[in-house]
């Protein structure tokens, strides 16, 4: 039996969710056009459609909030914030931003230039975009283990050093002006980078000169798993940690809404001087003053205090064995997810759950769908209506390798007897598997397709 550890918090405030019934369920998708995103939060019982955002704060980040210097430049929060994000992050400067992909746009568009590549283990939707609407090309080098949803590797979030070199040999260092780490792996699982890998690839690109960014939305749980699954770090604090991994780079991303425990917030963080100040004049244009970018004083308090409470070990050690239980528990239900669990969300293998529906009717969405349908659960499709694309040159679409359904778990919100919940409705429709149908598109945009996308049933 998966064993589920005893939160190490108490319930101050609560809010009421509901479960409608069956046929309002099937109304509802059916009127958001089979989008899950085009639901209604309050027609929804257990929302695992992300944990970005979706944190509830402490008591001490609420007193943060009432405690908010609202000042327009030079405000104290902003200070705050400088002061928590050097201690772990380290490096010299620090720009606020209103999420994670303002803090990308600003970076790449800034870095970038038309045809110019940018190697990672698995860029996220929003980096992807961001490179692309900047005129650049991503590219995923994840360890061919991370692509596998049944291998059970301990760092399936790793780069491939080979992938790297590749990519250089064929499109010549200089169209390769910045290289990112996306941890923990979202795209890929939620799953871990190792420390020894972080180091090699930071070695690589050093020999070349090309400055490494991390992706950090979710580094505290990359560093938990480091410290649980590299020996040699087992006796260091959490934060040691996750100073090393960011010694090892020129600079980072992070939307703090995931591991800074806040509904909003995000910043970029570097040392090289001349693209700091040249952020920092897009950011005054576009986002607010460089002690605020698009935040209220409040904000910034609360994400100064949120990031040194996600590297508490006590609530990492309860947020990593949550995910694990809820993963373990679908496991003996003989429902196929990719292994090992991730840190934030388990990832149902829905090309293993729906092998009869080809890749071209989003057998991940149907699986989304059928999830809401049989029991109110948003989840999230991360498969082909996500990141399927058209070729350039061959006019064809490209498919991605994985095919899954994220069932990300917001910080400190849903309880065991949720948990319990997901499994049995997901055992349901794995019961029903047989007469889910596939899905095709009547409205796409240009990019990010699958935030408005609508669909009809096959
Ligand atoms: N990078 C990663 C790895 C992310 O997971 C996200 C957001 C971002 C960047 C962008 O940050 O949302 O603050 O603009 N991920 C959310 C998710 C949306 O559901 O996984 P943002």
């Amino acid at each position: 039996m998966a064993k589920y550890p005893p939160e190490p918090f108490k319930i101050k405030m609560v809010e009421t969710i509901k479960l409608l019934d069956r046929k309002e369920r099937i109304n509802k998708i059916r009127e958001a056009k089979y989008n899950l995103f085009n639901l209604k939060a309050e027609d929804i019982y257990i929302d695992l459609l992300t944990d970005s955002g979706t944190s509830a704060m402490s008591d001490n980040q609420w007193a943060g909030i009432m405690r908010g210097d609202e000042s327009y430049a030079g405000s104290r929060s902003y200070q705050h914030f400088e002061d928590s994000i050097k201690d772990i992050f380290g490096f010299k400067f620090v720009i606020p931003t209103h999420q994670g992909r303002a803090a990308e746009a600003l970076l790449f568009s800034k870095i970038l230039k038309p045809g110019d590549y940018v190697p990672s283990n698995i860029h996220f939707d929003t980096t992807e975009g961001n490179i692309r609407n900047n005129g650049g090309i991503p590219v995923n080098c994840v360890i061919d283990e991370g692509l596998d949803p049944s291998t059970n590797y301990p760092f399936k979030g790793n780069i491939d050093l080979n992938k790297l070199q590749q990519l250089v040999d064929e499109v010549g260092i200089e169209k390769i002006p910045i290289a990112m780490i996306t941890i923990t792996n979202n795209s890929g699982g939620g799953q871990p980078v190792s420390l020894e890998n972080i180091i090699e690839v930071s070695k690589f690109w050093k020999k070349y000169n090309v400055p490494l960014f991390i992706d950090a939305c979710r580094y505290a749980e990359n560093s938990y798993f480091i410290k649980q699954r590299e020996k040699i770090y087992h006796n260091w604090s959490i934060k040691e940690i996750a100073k090393k991994i960011f010694s090892y780079a020129d600079g980072a991303t992070m939307s703090a809404k995931k591991d800074a425990l806040v509904n909003i917030g995000g910043f970029v963080t570097l040392n090289d001087d001349e693209l700091a100040k040249k952020i920092t004049s897009n950011l005054i244009i576009t986002e607010g003053f460089r002690t605020y970018g698009g935040l209220s004083g409040r904000d910034l308090e609360a994400v100064a205090i949120g990031l040194q409470e996600g590297l508490n070990e006590d609530y990492l050690k309860y947020r990593i064995e949550q995910t694990a239980y809820l993963g373990e528990s679908l496991l003996e239900q003989g429902i196929p997810i990719v292994q090992p669990p991730g840190g934030h969300a388990i990832y149902l293998d829905a090309r293993n759950i729906l092998p009869d529906i080809p890749q071209e009717h989003f057998p991940a969405q149907a699986l989304a769908v059928a999830l809401y349908i049989e029991g109110g659960i948003r989840g999230v499709e991360i498969g082909g209506l996500m990141f399927a694309y058209k070729d350039e040159k061959t006019g064809d679409m490209v498919y991605p390798k994985l095919e899954l359904v994220r069932l990300a778990i917001p910080r400190r919100v849903y309880t065991r007897a949720h948990l319990d919940y997901v499994v049995g409705i997901a055992r349901k429709v794995m019961e029903k598997r047989e007469s889910l149908k596939g899905y095709r598109i009547t409205y796409q945009p240009r990019l990010l397709r699958h935030f408005t996308v609508e669909l009809e049933e096959i």
